[in-house]
């Protein structure tokens, strides 16, 4: 049978609305057709491959089998629009809007705080909202499984599971009602306790008012014989037959076609290999693939049967069976439990992830090494096929022929004496492909310890499911007992030689799940009076159970009036249109009449020159509009930054992999990315591209000044120190990983050279003047328009520039409004991200522990061109003291010039790289005198009126405060002991505790920075428009400045309103950047909110009892100016790099956090059990806001320092380019206790109204648990005799982690 050419009619439901498609494409997303078609904007794209859950949408079907609906979460992004005829779909706008009524999931996200820049929000919101279609009142368990495939960048997660976690009916008690630290009941919610929001005003959760199933579709369902269905698109076929016989023959005459089901495999490899399937064959409405049936041996599970549907109908057979026959079942259950994201599991199905044949897989092993079979069928007939070595032959490939489709999957029943169990690692906890997986499965006969029947499959070890069957042999007919377990050893290590020399871990793994396995085997022997030996406790998991975290910070005075927003824990201004997704980002802009897509080429070559670009191939491609080259640039075609250029795109040579070279136009994105692609650039390669730090030492490739600092004299105090010691720490670089990826829209107005653009700038100006130096036209004609921003952290400052010049070069050179939109690995590939640097360092120091002098080298890798790394620099080794008072310090950094992308700034700047080489330096002097890290730190932190290494004066008590009171709060004393005596009583798991502090200038050296301006507007019905520099990117500056202007004009929040940043209104800004958004933009709000009340004040004075809108339309009618601009003239900071002093910033913002993890020697995973963290930020002026910015940052922190590896190719090419590859850290990485205070009493004479700048310091917070995490591998490494100093790179990986515990096993690899 083949593939009908008729088309049929697609038809599902959206939001309760029917949709029909006449001409449904089967390569169209459901994504790309609800954001294009249907501009419900509010489901975003965020990596288009299952990994962030950005798309999250409800899908719901009907089953006529058994008459239920079922609802579950899945990520838009990888559904097929053909795949869901008759299914209903419901996405953020169709649960609430603020035109309607907002859904209590959107309610409790935002006011929890749960929403920075918001563009997580509506997937966290739909994976909610799908969980509770589901259940009601989840279990906290529920929650953190339901929110583990949806990325946030700014929260730090805490937010969002406490808005969460008040769904939970068991949670309700006297604290936790308001969002308060659980008192077991014992203490009084009294007034002075500030909460962070209060659950009693949350709507309730009323089921009966959710969205019903359209009854059409179940009547279609009932009614309707189901027919074959046929979609044709542009390149391919999709065809879904109803009967099993059909889907064979179509199989049997189309064998490469492959079988369409939950689309994870099929669909990533469509989108980012560029596989074309002219004929695809969905096979969801074959209902004899999700049949159910148990025999004698065990159950046959439909191969059509979702994961999630797979663990389902497992958990309900272990309920009906006894343990010991359900072993295997179980093993399943938890390896089902970790595989990818809930998103993906409720859509992944059994049939098709055997099929996928991942070598990493997480089922293959298991199934395998429990003796499953499949069923097989073809039109030759059915056959039942063993999963075991034979089965899996390579990547992607396996025993059965191309035409055979799995039906069924048995899965036996374990038997008396039969123990299976899986194990897995991964980079992350959750949603992670895992390094290593295994199943493992052993039978003893009755009462004997001797073997009867083992096997050993793993994952990850090489290009497929692998057995370790050699191993099984060394195993079989012995006793169970250490000699055979020892031998097993030595024979697996050989069995898994061919693995490549830098597999250490992944063999070190191998042998530790191994291990792990014999334990647990051990116990039960035991435990069924079998051995009678003392056997070794099995090693217990890792703690997750997220416990209700503190928020502490200072109430407003009582004497404040109510209606003073100022220091008060206001909600993000945004937060609930972000919830409902009606919150507008630039990608979210209405298409414009006859608008084309920019899509980029890039370089494949990291050091080449261009010998020619041949665009014919791409222009004769349907829609494609033109080509834009350096040639197209009219005006400068390059952008200049401390005395280095940068090619807006490539001239004659390019410098790395990655660099524009030219952009496709196109009338669609599809077109567009199909040119871009056809474009065939010819390239002469140059020799000796740099890559490493190292490389470019050796070769003397510099951006040009190093900077360098010295106070003292260090080479003198060297002579006199009782020790020296030297060290060196690499630290890794980090993707900005903002969720919205860098968008714009550049339309020219037709007139006059004058272009509007739509952008996600966080320098709004230079992007105008780099926008009108390429034009050749004055900045007058450009205009920036910054809405929001769905992140940015720094990437969004420079960047942003470049693309947005050769958009609008495109638009110029068209007369068409251009939107160009990044995808995630274009973003991560083009646009570099945090500075990789080396550390080196060397110390002096006396036996008291006091530092007297220090000398240390910094390296970055600043990429192919300079952007801002040498500023980067700078701030650098302004922090190279960090806390530290050292008498004679030197600190120098240069910049290196490699071929890899150019890394630009990233929140932080620079600080938590150096800080974090300075903090291993003081640590590294406690491990060699054996103090504990925490008694080195105080004895050389700064006390009373000091200077910095730049003689700069400041006080450093309210550091030492920090200090303090964050020891108090963790009971860092006390948990220390505790901590000695975990490790004592554990061999295979370790605990470490450390506390790091920060001082951060805030602001920029460069004084001229040092300003901002703002333009405040009062309309005659009294209403307030605030426009001014900053632009809002999640930190919460609209909401700040909100409050101010509400202060100082005396009327409510509710009367201001913040529309845009924009370069018409507000001209000549500096970035929102530096900690400083607030420090500044509150000042020139203040400034214009003050002149206007001054001139109102005529008007209040004659009439003090009238309201603000009587004296605003009085203003009117007495002629006076209701619009008035603001300005702020900030401090005028300096630094003198000759003479090594000035006055860089106008203050610092100190903090402190102690955390604790709990670390897994034997696989390197580990746990943050808990953080406390004290951050001085003077008096806070919205302490959500705050609070949430510190978690946020100490989150980014804990990725940079601790699980985010870029990782390269020999040629420079970065493979890490989407959340698969690249993993920031989702919920299950939050601490478990999270806990944030302010400090008291804290007063800044510097910043608005007391406050402080926290946008950055606390990112370096999160080194807390690198250090802690290096201080359990430090008790790990003292049970194998090893003391002293030991290096331990950043991220500390379960990788480094594992191979630096030097466990008897990574001693073996
Ligand atoms: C973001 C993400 C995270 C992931 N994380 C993990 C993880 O942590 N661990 C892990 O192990 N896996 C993970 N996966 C992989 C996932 O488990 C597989 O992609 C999935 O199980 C494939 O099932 P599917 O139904 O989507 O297959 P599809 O993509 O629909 O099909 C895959 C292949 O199987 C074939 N096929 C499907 N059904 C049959 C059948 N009945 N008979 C014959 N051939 C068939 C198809 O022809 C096709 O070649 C992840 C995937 C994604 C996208
Ligand atoms: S956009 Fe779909 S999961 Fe990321
Ligand atoms: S609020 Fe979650 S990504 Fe910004």
């Amino acid at each position: 049978m083949s593939a009908s050419a008729e088309r049929d009619t697609l038809c599902f439901f959206v939001n309760g609305k029917k949709v029909t498609e006449e001409r449904a494409d089967p390569e169209t997303t459901l994504l790309y057709f609800l954001r294009q078609k249907l501009r419900l904007t509010g489901t975003k794209y965020g990596c288009g491959g299952g990994g962030c859950g950005a798309c999250t949408v409800m899908v719901s079907r009907y089953r006529p089998s058994n008459k239920t609906i079922v609802h579950y979460s899945a990520n838009a992004c990888l559904l097929p629009l053909c795949q869901l005829h008759g299914a209903a779909i419901t996405t953020v706008e169709g649960i609430g809007s603020t035109k309607t009524s907002i859904h209590p999931v959107q309610e409790r996200i935002a006011k929890a705080h749960g929403s920075q820049c918001g563009f997580c929000t509506p997937g966290m919101v739909m994976s909610m909202y799908a969980l509770l279609r589901n259940n009601p009142h989840p279990s906290l368990d529920d929650i953190t499984e339901a929110l583990a495939g949806n990325l946030c960048r700014c929260t730090g997660y805490r937010p969002i599971v406490d808005g969460c976690r008040t769904f939970c009916q068991q949670e309700v008690n006297c604290c936790q009602i308001s969002g308060g630290k659980d008192c077991g009941g014992k203490k009084e919610k009294t007034d002075e306790t500030p909460l962070l929001f209060n659950k009693l005003d949350f709507l309730p959760l009323d089921p009966t008012q959710e969205l019903i199933f359209p009854p059409e579709l179940i009547l279609m369902a009932e009614t309707n014989r189901p027919q074959m269905l046929t979609f044709h698109g542009e390149r391919m076929t999709w065809v879904s037959p109803v009967l099993l016989e059909e889907l064979v023959q179509l199989k049997t005459s189309n064998p490469k076609a492959p079988l369409i089901m939950g689309n994870t495999n099929i669909g990533p490899d469509i989108k980012f290999k560029g596989v074309v399937h002219p004929l695809v064959i969905s096979s969801i409405r074959v209902l004899e693939l999700f049949e159910v049936t148990e025999t004698p041996n065990g159950v046959w599970v439909g191969a059509g049967n979702t994961l999630s549907d797979t663990r389902v109908i497992l958990k309900k057979l272990c309920s009906q069976f006894p343990e010991e026959k359900t072993e295997l079942f179980r093993a399943l259950i938890h390896q089902l439990w970790n595989l990818g994201s809930k998103q993906i599991r409720n859509v992944a199905t059994l049939g098709g992830h055997i099929m996928s044949a991942y070598p990493n897989s997480d089922l293959n092993p298991v199934l395998a090494a429990g003796n499953c079979s499949v069923s097989a069928i073809c039109s030759d007939g059915r056959r039942e096929v063993p999963l075991n070595q034979d089965f899996f032959v390579s990547f992607g490939k396996t025993i059965l022929k191309p035409e055979e489709i799995v039906v069924a999957v048995l899965i036996p029943f374990s038997r008396k004496g039969e123990f299976v169990r899986a194990f897995r690692q991964a980079p992350r906890k959750e949603s992670a492909f895992a390094t290593v997986t295994t199943g493992m499965r052993v039978m003893f006969s009755e009462g004997s310890r001797v073997v009867e029947d083992v096997s050993i499959y793993y994952g990850g070890v090489c290009a497929t499911t692998a057995s370790a069957a050699k191993t099984c042999a060394a195993v079989i007919a012995r006793p169970w007992n250490d000699e055979t377990l020892s031998h097993a050893y030595d024979v697996l290590m050989k069995e898994f030689d061919s693995l490549p020399s830098k597999a250490e871990f992944r063999r070190c793994l191998t042998l530790s799940f191994l291990f792990k396995f014999s334990l647990e085997v051990f116990q039960k022997l035991s435990e069924m009076s079998v051995i009678e030996d003392k056997v070794m406790e099995k090693i217990e998991p890792l703690p997750r159970e997220i416990q209700l975290s503190q928020q502490e910070f200072q109430c407003v005075s009582d004497a404040q009036s109510d209606h003073n927003p100022v220091g008060r824990p206001i909600m993000h201004l945004s937060a609930i249109s972000q919830a409902t997704g009606e919150a507008v980002y630039c990608d979210d802009l209405p298409t414009i009449d006859g608008e084309l897509f920019l899509a980029l080429v890039t370089s494949s070559r990291a050091h080449a020159k261009i010998t020619s670009v041949d665009v014919s191939s791409a222009l004769r491609l349907p829609g494609v509009v033109d080509v834009i080259t350096a040639k197209d640039i009219p005006g400068k075609k390059t952008r200049s930054f401390d005395g280095y250029d940068e090619d807006v795109l490539a001239q004659t040579q390019v410098t790395c992999i990655g660099q524009i070279v030219c952009a496709v136009l196109a009338d669609s994105r599809t077109h567009a990315k199909r040119g871009a692609s056809a474009v065939k650039i010819s390239y002469e390669d140059l020799p000796d591209p740099i890559f490493t730090v190292e490389d470019a030492i050796k070769q003397s490739s510099y951006f040009e000044p190093w900077r360098k600092l010295e106070r003292g004299n260090v080479t003198e105090a060297f002579k006199s120190v009782d020790f020296v010691h030297e060290g060196e720490i690499r630290i890794g670089g980090q993707e900005h990983f903002y969720m919205e990826t860098q968008s714009m829209l550049v339309v020219p107005v037709g007139e006059e050279s004058e272009f509007k653009i739509y952008v996600a700038s966080q320098w709004p100006t230079l992007l105008q003047m780099a926008v009108a130096e390429t034009l050749a036209i004055p900045s007058n004609r450009v205009s920036c328009h910054v809405k929001r921003l769905g992140g940015a952290f720094g990437g969004k400052v420079f960047k942003t520039n470049i693309l947005a010049c050769i958009a609008s070069v495109a638009a110029w050179k068209s007369n068409c409004a251009v939107r160009c939109v990044l995808e995630r690995g274009e973003d991560m590939l083009i646009t570099g991200g945090r500075h990789p640097v080396l550390g080196k360092y060397k110390v002096g120091f006396q036996k008291d522990g006091r530092i007297l002098a220090a000398d240390l080298q910094i390296y970055t890798n600043a990429g192919n061109v300079v952007d801002k790394s040498i500023v980067v620099a700078e701030k650098m080794v302004l922090h190279l003291d960090n806390a530290y008072n050292i008498p004679n310090l030197r600190g120098q950094v240069a910049t290196c010039r490699t071929n890899l992308p150019s890394n630009t700034s990233f929140r932080g700047f620079g600080v938590p790289q150096a800080a974090c080489v300075v903090e291993n330096m003081i640590r590294d002097v406690g491990l060699v005198l054996q103090f504990p890290a925490d008694q080195i730190q105080e004895i050389n932190m700064y006390r009373g009126p000091s200077l910095t290494h730049y003689k700069m004066e400041f006080s450093p008590e309210n550091l030492l405060r920090c200090w303090d009171e964050c020891k108090v709060k963790s009971d860092y004393h006390g948990r220390c002991i505790a901590v000695e005596k975990f490790n004592h009583q554990n061999r295979w798991k370790k605990r470490g505790i450390a506390v790091t502090p920060v001082k951060y200038g805030i602001g920029f050296p460069e004084g001229f920075m040092n300003q901002a301006a703002a333009l405040v507007n009062i309309y005659e019905d009294g209403s307030v428009l605030v426009t001014h520099a900053g632009t809002e990117m999640g930190q919460g500056v609209h909401t700040k400045m909100q409050q101010v202007a509400s202060q100082e004009l005396h009327v409510p929040p509710s009367k201001v309103y913040i529309s845009e940043t924009c370069t018409d209104t507000v001209p000549n800004t500096f970035p929102s950047a530096a900690s400083f958004g607030t420090d500044a933009n509150g000042m020139a709000v203040k400034n214009a909110c003050q002149t206007l009340y001054q001139r109102l004040e005529p008007i209040r004075l004659k009439n003090p009892k009238g309201t603000w809108e009587n004296w605003v339309s009085e203003a009117i009618m007495e002629k006076i100016s209701l619009s008035a601009t603001g300005f702020y003239r900030g401090a005028d900071t300096h630094m003198n790099w000759e003479k090594m002093e000035g006055h860089p910033y106008p203050y610092f913002t100190f903090g402190v956090s102690c955390s604790e993890v709990e670390l897994d020697c034997l696989t390197g995973d580990y746990r943050t059990v808990r953080t406390d963290i004290v951050v001085d930020n003077g008096q806070s002026l919205n302490p959500s806001v705050d609070i949430g910015q510190i978690e946020g940052a100490f989150m980014q922190g804990l990725g940079l320092y601790t699980l985010e590896e870029l990782k390269f190719s020999p040629s420079g090419l970065l493979y890490t380019r989407g959340p698969s590859q690249y993993q920031i850290p989702a919920v299950c990485d939050m601490p478990l206790s999270f806990n944030v205070y302010l400090l008291s009493d804290s007063h800044n004479p510097h910043a608005i109204y007391s406050s402080k700048g926290i946008g950055e310091p606390a990112v370096f917070l999160g080194s807390s648990v690198f250090f802690a995490i290096k201080d359990a591998v430090a008790a790990a490494r003292k049970e194998v005799g090893l003391t002293g100093c030991f290096s331990l790179d950043s991220p500390a990986t379960a990788e480094r982690i594992c191979l630096a515990c030097a466990s008897p096993f990574t001693q073996k690899v």
